[in-house]
């Protein structure tokens, strides 16, 4: 009898549920940012709780600081993110003679500031700057390093 009950109510379950989960929120396609694109291709509809994850374009590097996934809320909304990526400066080059003053870090934006020393076993020319400093330009180039060791 209760058998019976159960595959009578079944099907009906199933559309409510099916009813259900269609109202729940779709927060359309997921944001467009200037300097970052989704891995993944996307598609025009996103439920609760499905996420976005974004990468930087070529030439472009994330910030770490900041967010690269955006989750599609429970009012349907995406979630806010702000551009995470930016264009920088390449790692500053090493010479034959100079090293730079600094523990390696993976992006350097525009106006970031190093300092350069002698190699060990370089040796420092008399009345040159000891740790001359070159910035990242805002063409994403670094401003040039005087020889300061032989
Ligand atoms: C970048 O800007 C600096 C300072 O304005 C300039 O000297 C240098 O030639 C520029 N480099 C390139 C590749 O445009």
């Amino acid at each position: 009898m209760f058998g019976n009950f159960f595959s009578h109510l079944g099907p009906r379950i199933l559309v409510l549920f099916s009813l259900f989960s269609g109202m729940l929120g779709d927060c359309g396609p997921p944001p467009v940012l200037k300097y970052a694109k989704p891995f993944d291709p996307i598609t025009s509809s996103y439920k609760p709780s499905e996420s976005v994850t974004y990468g930087c374009l070529p030439g472009y590097k994330e910030d770490h600081s900041k967010k690269y996934i955006v989750h599609c809320l429970a009012d349907s909304e995406w979630e806010q993110i702000e551009e995470f990526c930016e264009r920088g400066c390449e790692t500053p080059q090493e010479t034959r003679f100079t090293v730079v003053d600094q523990d390696y870090i993976l992006f350097y934006p525009v106006g970031s500031v190093v300092n350069h020393v002698c190699h060990r076993g370089a040796e420092h020319i008399p009345g040159h700057p000891k740790r001359p400093a070159t910035t990242c330009l805002s063409n994403y180039t670094w401003s040039p390093v005087p020889v300061f060791c032989k």
